[in-house]
């Protein structure tokens, strides 16, 4: 196979459509650039020049406003006040600082939400949510859209032609309502005699021959309780389908209104919470881009060796960047993490150099914003102990804030040495790879999960890993991409499909890409029935064998999958392969009834190769071997990272970062300048060079 000159070929379109799609807002040679959430309401307006001239002098590029200020900005129904705002926007351009702009759409004031009530979201018991707080108001309101929409307009219409605003970023980290409101219900049945026309489609696609559940009439349908026991799988799926789409068309509404009005150099974006099985992100087609927010110490994350929870999760970064760059094409990170925070279990100090390292590794994914949540660290409110860029007393650089300044002075000396020609390393490029995801297999596969020990999310993360290992950029792609960009596509656990996907994959494959399939692909259809076929019947083409059947052994009692004379433990997932002729066997099981059965298949196929991993290992090495022992094969170069060295390349740059409680010594190319680091790694550091 001429593997070097196919992986090329498979490149050259990606390149081009990342790089004219961040241009179009951005200036190529500045690379990224870092902002501050500042809120002029939360301070005495005799402090905010002080507090603007402090940011700037910081290296600060923006800052952002009126996030949750829409009782400053509407105190009473249909007046509006915007001179507080336009002293803070003149004090912000005074010191050179550009303005993201926001919707304060999470927060509706009180005047509202005593006049409708009905605005809050309704629990399954039929309890509202009250003022107090943010997030009350649901999605699902009429009452609640509409009034959003008319302040947004009144915002858009004073701020859209000013040139000191660069975006718009629309509500904050806009949530997903299972609200039970008689809006809510409406509006459900509603978009179900959109989706369904009539009661027929309904109830076949629901199933609701099984245990007597027919409607007659959509008036009949209510929003699934989610806790009743047994409740109708489609039933639900249909809601979460629904729900999304909820926030989804409410972010492009608002979306809509603000472009009426605005410049067409501001950019219009909203900030996520990297929930990735959510369905929300990437769904709203009106963003020019997407955002997410992270916090990587909050007690959640053990990290590696004793101080690892000081750093977070080491995938965690970098998988937001893979699954948000491909969007479309470019992204930003709205917050990160400037310190101790107060909602956590645990509210740790983050290491020292934490903050500076996880602001490399968002620069290394490709982002083109890097802004912080927040300034000034608040005395009052719900969020009393998180830290801020200063602390209480608003002038004293935190820690976090010094490596935010750190940051922001190795940026503009990597300005200085921008190549708008540099091009990354070619065995970089040459291990692109692609995870296929759509967040959809993860319902289906949570409803059915057949086992304790199963894990969708932790499935697909085990391959993402090894890719990381490898130094491979990654790609979180949705079916309906462009695969020929890619030289290896992986599917992992890729539950629902029809037979168009199976055909493009075939089609794919036929080209000369390399796919790699694993346990619980194709067992249903996308409504989430099984086939009236052979148990996964309509991939057996494609993979060269049958599945003959799955097990699931008991926790806690693992089996084993023997590769290459090696034993491997597995305990979720195991599927019982018949190859066909001409399929290779990778791997048999042991040690149970269906010893030495097939558990991994690789043939080739056309131009390309097709592998099939039936089983799912308890520790991701059996991956790990597997996708190793495909990339020897199709003789694509692959690093031996430990587990959290991460190196990425953009913009001419080389990037390494060090999650691990280990040194690590970088071999770097002849030629490479560091600009920032050194060549030894240790924990919490990071090294640039230019090569
Ligand atoms: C984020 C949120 C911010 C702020 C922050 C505190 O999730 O978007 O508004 O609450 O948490 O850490």
């Amino acid at each position: 196979m001429k593997t070097f000159s196919l992986v090329l070929f498979f490149l050259s379109g990606t390149l081009t459509l990342i790089g004219q799609s961040a241009s179009r807002f951005f200036n190529p040679s500045d690379m990224i650039s870092t902002g501050v959430y500042y809120y002029p309401e939360h301070w005495d307006s005799s402090q905010w020049e002080r507090d603007l001239k402090n940011i700037a002098s910081m290296g600060f590029e923006y800052t952002h406003y009126a996030e949750f200020a829409w009782a400053q900005l509407e105190p009473e129904e249909g007046k509006y006040d915007f001179s507080w705002l336009d002293r803070a926007m003149d004090l912000a351009a005074r010191y050179n600082l550009k303005v993201i702009m926001c919707t304060s759409t999470a927060t509706p004031p009180a005047w509202l939400e005593r006049k409708h009530p009905e605005v809050f979201e309704m629990n399954e018991n039929g309890r509202r949510s009250d003022h107090g707080s943010r997030q009350t108001a649901s999605f699902s309101s009429s009452y609640y859209r509409q009034y959003a929409l008319v302040m947004v307009e009144k915002l858009a219409e004073h701020y859209g032609k000013d040139k000191r605003i660069m975006g718009w970023q629309i509500d904050n980290e806009p949530r997903v309502f299972y609200d039970h409101s008689p809006d809510a219900q409406d509006r459900f049945r509603k978009w179900l005699r959109e989706k369904y026309g009539n009661m027929d489609a309904l109830n076949e696609t629901w199933g609701t021959a099984f245990w007597s559940q027919h409607y007659n009439d959509f008036s009949q349908v209510n929003i699934p309780l989610r806790s009743q026991w047994g409740m109708n799988l489609n039933q639900i799926i249909d809601h979460t389908r629904f729900a999304t789409w909820e926030t989804a068309s409410f972010l492009d509404d608002q979306a809509r209104v603000i472009r009426k009005h605005a410049r067409p150099d501001q950019w219009i974006t909203t900030n996520y919470i990297p929930g990735y099985e959510s369905g929300h992100i990437g769904m709203s087609r009106e963003l020019d881009f997407v955002t997410y927010t992270k916090y990587m110490v909050a007690g959640f994350s053990r990290g590696i060796g004793r101080n690892g929870y000081r750093l977070g999760d080491p995938e965690s970064i970098a998988m937001s960047n893979d699954f948000f760059r491909p969007i479309q094409g470019m992204y930003g990170v709205m917050e990160l993490q400037p310190g101790q925070v107060n909602w956590g279990t645990v509210n740790s100090q983050p290491l020292p150099g934490a903050v500076h390292l996880w602001l490399w590794h968002v620069f290394a994914g490709g982002a083109k914003l890097a802004c912080t949540y927040r300034y000034r660290a608040p005395l009052y409110g719900y969020e009393q102990y998180h830290y801020g860029i200063v602390s209480y007393d608003g002038i004293t650089p935190t820690p976090g804030g010094l490596e935010y300044r750190q940051f922001i002075d190795e940026i503009n000396l990597l300005r200085s040495a921008y190549d708008p020609k540099a091009k990354p390393p070619v065995d970089y490029l040459s291990r692109k790879t692609a995870i296929l995801f759509n967040h959809e297999n993860i319902w289906g596969m949570e409803q059915n999960r057949q086992t304790t020990q199963w894990n969708s999310l932790g499935h697909i993360v085990k391959y993402y890993k090894t890719l990381k290992s490898f130094g491979a950029p990654v790609d979180f792609i949705r079916d309906t991409a462009d695969f020929g960009n890619y030289p290896v596509i992986i599917a992992p656990a890729y539950q629902q499909l029809d037979r168009d996907l199976v055909d493009k994959w075939t089609r794919y494959v036929n080209a000369g890409g390399n796919l790699i399939l694993t346990c619980r692909t194709g067992h249903k259809d996308r409504e989430i029935h099984l086939w009236p076929a052979k148990f996964a019947e309509p991939i057996y083409k494609l993979i060269g064998a049958e599945i003959d059947f799955y097990d699931l052994p008991a926790a806690g009692i693992p089996d084993t999958v023997v590769m290459d004379n090696r034993k491997y433990a597995w305990n979720s997932w195991g599927e019982i392969l018949s190859p066909v002729q001409g399929t290779d066997i990778w791997a048999t099981y042991s040690g149970n009834f269906y010893s030495g059965r097939p558990a991994i298949t690789f043939r080739r196929l056309g131009k390309g190769t097709v592998t099939y991993v039936g089983a799912d290992s308890k520790d991701g090495i059996l991956e790990k071997e597997v996708l190793k022992k495909i990339y020897n094969r199709l003789k694509i170069h692959i690093e031996t990272y430990p587990e959290g060295v991460m190196v990425e390349y953009r913009d001419g740059f080389g990037i390494a970062v060090n999650y691990g409680d280990k040194d690590y010594e970088l071999d770097l190319p002849a030629g490479a300048r560091i600009l920032t680091g050194t060549g030894t790694l240790k924990q919490a550091g990071v090294t640039v060079w230019k090569y």
